[in-house]
């Protein structure tokens, strides 16, 4: 379905946006791993999310949702039993790589696979350590692409030192280790998001951590747990970026997940001059949680790279509509992993402000925009089928001298399937 985003004058006003998506497909899949009952309250709503819990389901697991809650009756490890039939992780790289992880550990045969997307995205880092462990995965393209086709089995603990800076691969470890014989340590060079880690730890988990080094001794029994997931930093980029560049604009987002390992937006963005303050800062479940303020204020331009990519690297599509409204060049490196996202992120950024008539070029790990502290607009492009981008080009229209018209924007539903409501909320 096609939207036309166009000016619609300053963003005012309180929202929360939808539930963090990593914490929720954790909850859903720890809760089912656990003995006793889970209860999760603001489980995401996105299809993502949905994708866990149908997998989840279908591999045994006793998940109930209704409005308010989602209660998990966890009957551990050996509560799972071999699915009928394939499970289907639709467009989450997340359920996959961590559904690998589960899978591995159990002694039947799981098939994942997913929607066209998901089928092009790297599978080998996940496919290697796993293997290491003692499961046997097959897949196409030599074990690199989806279907996975998974024979569990009698884990071991390995050592393993990350090759990508990658939470869905750490996390896949961490699953299998929970029921493998003997210790597992990770090592990873900069640290990624680590929900998993906190996750575990509040459930009993015999973990360790020690700056870059995660050590977790299997097979290890987890405890049902209460868990209220709090607003998606990712989700909230959005409106913090629109309200920085639209004049007039002053939002408040209220109960976002802040977990350090994630706000590198907050950095940048304070970087480039916008006016973000953390309010009511707290520790909700183990995760550190605010509401933020931010208002409209003139942008610079600004470098990224380095340990920070990883904290960020689900924002880099709506900074770089930030990097587009600042005067002068900025710039993106290190961010080589953006090109196995949903979509080609690099070549999609980079192609979506070039259709708006913003200057901008790639490099193989990142990209460079010449920002004039203006967007023209007067464009119609497609999002590639990625919801980032396609929220990113929406805000670039509400601050953009001429129309953004978006031809798939459906495709939102993956993580903010309440987008439409809350920029009518803003904008009325
Ligand atoms: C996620 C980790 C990140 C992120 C993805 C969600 C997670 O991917 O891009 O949207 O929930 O673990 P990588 O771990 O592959 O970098």
């Amino acid at each position: 379905m096609e939207f036309e985003f166009k000016s619609l004058g300053s963003l005012r006003g309180e929202l929360k946006v939808p539930a963090d998506k990593s914490i929720s497909h954790r909850a859903v899949i720890l809760g089912s791993l656990a003995k006793g009952e889970s209860v999760v309250h603001n489980i995401s709503w996105g299809e993502d999310v949905k994708s866990t819990i149908r997998c989840m389901q279908q591999l045994g697991a006793e998940i109930v949702q209704d409005k308010e809650v989602t209660r998990i009756r966890g009957k551990g490890f050996d509560g799972l039993s071999e699915p009928k039939d394939v499970l289907n992780c639709g467009n989450s790289g997340t359920t996959m790589r961590l559904l690998a992880g589960v899978a591995a550990a159990r002694p039947f045969l799981t098939v994942l696979t997913g929607d066209e997307s998901l089928r092009r995205r790297p599978m080998a880092r996940v496919v290697e350590p796993l293997s290491m462990m003692g499961a046997i995965i097959c897949g196409r393209e030599n074990s690199r692409l989806a279907p996975l086709v998974i024979r569990g089995g009698e884990l071991r603990g390995i050592e393993y030192h990350l090759k990508v800076a990658s939470a869905q691969v750490k996390s896949a470890i961490l699953l299998a280790a929970l029921d493998a014989e003997g210790e597992t340590i990770i090592r990873e060079n900069i640290i990624s998001r680590d929900h998993t880690e906190r996750m575990l730890l509040e459930m009993g988990a015999n973990l360790e951590r020690d700056q870059n080094e995660i050590r977790l001794r299997g097979p290890c029994e987890l405890d049902g747990r209460e868990w209220r997931v709090p607003g998606d930093i990712s989700s909230a980029a959005f409106w913090l970026v629109a309200a920085a560049i639209v004049p007039g604009s002053e939002v408040l987002v209220r109960d976002v997940g802040v977990n350090p390992t994630r706000s590198g937006v907050l950095t940048v963005l304070k970087n480039m001059g916008a006016e973000i303050r953390l309010e009511n800062y707290r520790t909700v479940g183990g995760e550190p949680v605010a509401d933020i303020l931010v208002k409209h204020s003139g942008l610079q331009p600004v470098e990224i790279g380095g340990s920070i990519i990883p904290s960020l690297i689900d924002e880099i599509p709506i900074l770089a509509i930030a990097m587009a409204m600042a005067s002068g060049t900025s710039a993106v490196s290190d961010a080589g992993e953006l090109r196995t996202k949903e979509s080609d992120r690099i070549a999609m950024i980079v192609s979506i402000l070039n259709r708006m008539g913003v200057e901008a070029a790639e490099t193989p790990d990142g990209f460079i925009v010449h920002g004039q502290g203006k967007i023209p607009g007067n464009c119609r492009l497609s999002a590639g089928g990625d919801h980032r981008i396609a929220m990113a080009s929406a805000v670039s229209g509400l601050a953009a001298e001429m129309p953004v018209t978006v031809e798939d924007f459906n495709c939102v539903g993956i993580s903010y399937p309440t987008f439409l409501q809350d920029l009518r909320h803003l904008t009325e």
